[in-house]
């Protein structure tokens, strides 16, 4: 069968740095609190009024120019978002106008902190289809548009960026996506969620008094769940294929938590030192995570090689939680 490649990679940052020492000046919290329980020392923060579109515009245009690629090339564009420019036209809509993708069609994806994985497999599954030759998926999240800048509980995790793929054919056997395993659990909903500005309780001065248009968490929660799911699917992606940790030459973790993020390498047998981790810069960019990671690893650091097995793994609201197994 047909199987899909990642054959490039782009990014967009904005300038605006947030670090824990400006967090003290907002909250009572602490740079030592920030760095020992999480792991994150700044955050990128988008001016206002600009939108996710915005910066997934900026990271698919570099990702088509390092392919050498053109927008009128792309046959799908994918967008992992719970940020959305606004609820509908969907982001994708943005996207393709603003490249210029005059053959494509595409949606948004919602999957909170996995729908970068989410939206990859389905991109791997549509060039796997025979039906489709390049397809954009993108991670991009403007996290700051829905933090509560008074909460210390969610303020000090989260920052805003875009990262992008494009998916190609694989032509050589052996080669590409290999395998992923993908969950969800609705049960998770009471832990992590935004509670108005949906149908159920839509946007009202009184939600807006109340602050219900901001990310909810019982951190302790996600990061019990996180801890245990996602490192269950990490090794079972493994298992399945024959490979322990040392076969791995990289593993990219959503960056949530460094402590979440050490736990699951630990379990699949893998040491730090081949595991991407960026969290101390950007914070948690929720759809960003994983291809911000993938950028580093492949464009600044050449640390791919042809051959190489890749293992990418995410969780986050709803709940949802995914690995992707990769041989470069
Ligand atoms: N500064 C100082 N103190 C703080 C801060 C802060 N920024 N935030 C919380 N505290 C306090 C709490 O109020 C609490 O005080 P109390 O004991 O007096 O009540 C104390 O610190 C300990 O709080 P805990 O919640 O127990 O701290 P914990 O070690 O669990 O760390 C954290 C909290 C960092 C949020 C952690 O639980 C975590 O990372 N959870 C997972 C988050 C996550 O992965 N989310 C994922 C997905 S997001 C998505 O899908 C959109």
């Amino acid at each position: 069968p047909r199987r899909a490649r990642i054959r490039s990679v782009g990014r967009f940052l904005p300038e605006r740095r947030l670090t824990n020492r400006d967090l003290e000046k907002m909250v009572d919290t602490s740079d030592e609190w920030i760095m020992t329980r999480t792991g994150i020392r700044e955050r990128r923060i988008l001016d206002p009024g600009l939108g996710c579109s915005y910066m997934a515009i900026r990271a698919a245009r570099e990702c088509l120019d390092r392919a050498g690629v053109e927008a009128s090339e792309v046959d799908a564009i994918i967008v992992g978002t719970v940020t959305p420019d606004m609820f509908f036209p969907s982001t994708a809509c943005l996207v393709q106008k603003g490249i210029g993708a005059d053959r494509a069609w595409g949606f948004d994806l919602s999957a909170g902190c996995s729908g970068f994985v989410f939206s990859l497999t389905t991109g791997v599954q549509m060039i796997e289809s025979g039906r489709y030759d390049k397809v954009l998926v993108i991670g991009a999240d403007v996290m700051s548009s829905i933090i509560d800048y008074t909460d210390r509980n969610t303020c000090v995790l989260f920052g805003d960026a875009a990262g992008a793929v494009l998916l190609e054919p694989c032509e050589e056997e052996g080669y590409g996506v290999l395998d992923f395993i993908q969950r969800v659990d609705g049960a998770g909903e009471p832990y992590l969620h935004m509670k108005a500005g949906g149908s159920r309780k839509p946007a009202s001065h009184e939600t807006v008094e109340a602050r219900e248009h901001f990310v909810y968490q019982e951190g302790k929660r996600v990061f019990k769940f996180a801890v245990t799911e996602m490192a269950d699917v990490s090794v079972k992606i493994l298992e399945r294929n024959g490979l322990e940790g040392k076969d791995v030459k990289l593993f990219i973790p959503h960056q949530a938590n460094l402590r979440i993020i050490e736990a699951c390498a630990q379990r699949m047998g893998m040491e730090m030192d081949r595991v991407v981790v960026n969290i101390e810069r950007y914070a948690n960019t929720t759809g960003a995570t994983i291809p911000l990671c993938l950028y580093e690893a492949v464009v600044e650091k050449n640390a791919l090689e042809k051959g190489d097995y890749l293992v990418m793994s995410a969780f986050g609201a709803g709940f949802t939680w995914g690995s992707v197994l990769v041989r470069w």
